[in-house]
């Protein structure tokens, strides 16, 4: 990542979160869900690929976890306005870790890989990412889901349309869809355990109504039960992955 590159994530991390906070609480509830349900108590040492929830009490997910974690997030405001919730952070970048070989049992990756202007970003990363888990390690991937018509669009528009119309107060980036997300992971030299879709409320809106209680408390776990549906791999925000370094977590 070159240095623009980065201030721009130092800038990010001034902005006010302009989604309510019923919607975080629903997100991180989502994540966890998910992390229980898929890993149980991370055991060993974990690796998060970046800090952006953590800035924020109604999202942080490492407060949340058990187990041994390091925080990694390649902006050095990110990792400073972090430090009240993390113990241990990191500045670095995803697709050039400043670990050895094999240093993790597992890492979470929310939403980190979505951002690069180049499919190769997100190979770069994967392969990284490989590289520092131990043969036994799994790795725990969302990425924005490519297969979300509104999502597609959003990304579609021009940067420039993106900021303005405040869809995303972030550069967005390449992403994959379930399908394309199994494809790299095998490339990486992964495999895929369990493909999972994370988040239904409708883009946009749906959000944006979790101010009022009923609606975050009645509602979005409702529309959440899209997943169990065939339209839930079309109305998900995120894609997410269970994979393994080896495989060999497959079959326990
Ligand atoms: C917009 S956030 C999205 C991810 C966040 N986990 C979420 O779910 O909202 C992106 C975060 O990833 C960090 N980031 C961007 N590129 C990165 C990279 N190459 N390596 C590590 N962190 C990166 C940014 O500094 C920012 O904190």
């Amino acid at each position: 990542m070159t240095q623009p590159e980065a201030g721009e994530w130092n800038q990010t991390a001034a902005l006010r979160d302009r989604l309510p906070a019923g919607w975080r609480r629903h997100a991180r509830q989502a994540h966890l869900d998910l992390i229980e349900q898929w890993i149980g108590t991370p055991r060993g040492r974990w690796l998060k690929t970046d800090l952006y929830e953590e800035l924020s009490p109604h999202r942080a997910l490492l407060p949340c976890l058990g187990g041994s974690w390091i925080g990694m997030d390649v902006s050095t405001a990110v990792a400073a306005g972090v430090k009240p919730r993390v113990s241990r952070i990191t500045v670095g970048d995803v697709r050039r870790l400043p670990f050895r070989d094999g240093a993790f049992d597992g890492v979470l990756s929310t939403s980190t890989l979505d951002h690069f202007d180049e499919p190769h970003g997100i190979t770069l990363a994967l392969a990284e990412l490989r590289r520092i888990l131990l043969p036994s390690g799994c790795l725990l991937l969302t990425l924005d889901n490519r297969s979300n018509p509104a999502i597609r669009l959003r990304n579609a528009l021009p940067k420039a349309a993106q900021m303005a119309t405040r869809l995303v107060p972030f550069p967005t980036g390449v992403t994959l869809s379930d399908q394309t997300g199994r494809i790299a992971l095998a490339e990486a030299g992964f495999t895929v355990a369990q493909v999972g879709y994370l988040l239904h409320a409708p883009h946009i809106v749906g959000t944006r109504l979790a101010h009022l209680r009923w609606y975050e408390r009645a509602m979005l776990p409702r529309l959440d039960q899209l997943m169990h549906t065939r339209l839930g791999r079309y109305s998900a925000h995120y894609v997410a992955f269970l994979c393994y370094a080896d495989g060999a977590g497959v079959a326990r």
